[in-house]
């Protein structure tokens, strides 16, 4: 497993992300409410850029007319045709199980020795994996 370490903690504010470039991957990184996540920049689809897709919540209802709105920004839609993935895992909204775009491991971690600078402070770290 290798560890890469992409951005400061600080540069990905909650409900923003990052999408950098590592080991000839585009990887979108992800806060969501204070935690982050990362996913392969490549829709499974037709490989279109699907970290740049919009981000939104779920909606459930138990009983016509009442709706729940719950996980802001746990679910993004792919810009080039709409599929839609969680976050936080990888996994299409329609077919969880079959259909799944790449995740990675991500972290934060209070200092890293590999960062350029060698600078002390938060940094998001993600695990590349084999
Ligand atoms: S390329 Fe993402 S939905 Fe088609």
């Amino acid at each position: 497993m290798r560890s890469v370490v992409v951005a400061r903690a600080e540069e990905i504010a909650p409900g923003q992300r990052k999408i950098v470039e590592v080991g000839g991957r585009s990887i979108g990184v992800f806060n969501i409410a204070g935690r982050y996540y990362a996913l392969r920049n490549r829709c499974p689809h037709q490989g279109g850029p699907l970290c740049a897709g919009f981000q939104f919540g779920t909606l459930s209802a138990q009983r016509p007319g009442e709706y729940d709105h719950s996980g802001p920004g746990e679910i993004i839609r792919c810009p080039w045709h709409g599929w839609e993935f969680e976050v936080k895992t990888g996994r299409s909204w329609f077919d969880p199980e079959r259909k799944r775009v790449r995740s990675y491991p991500a972290s934060v971690q209070d200092h890293v020795d590999t960062y350029p600078a060698h600078q002390r402070g938060r940094y998001v770290v993600i695990e590349l994996g084999p």
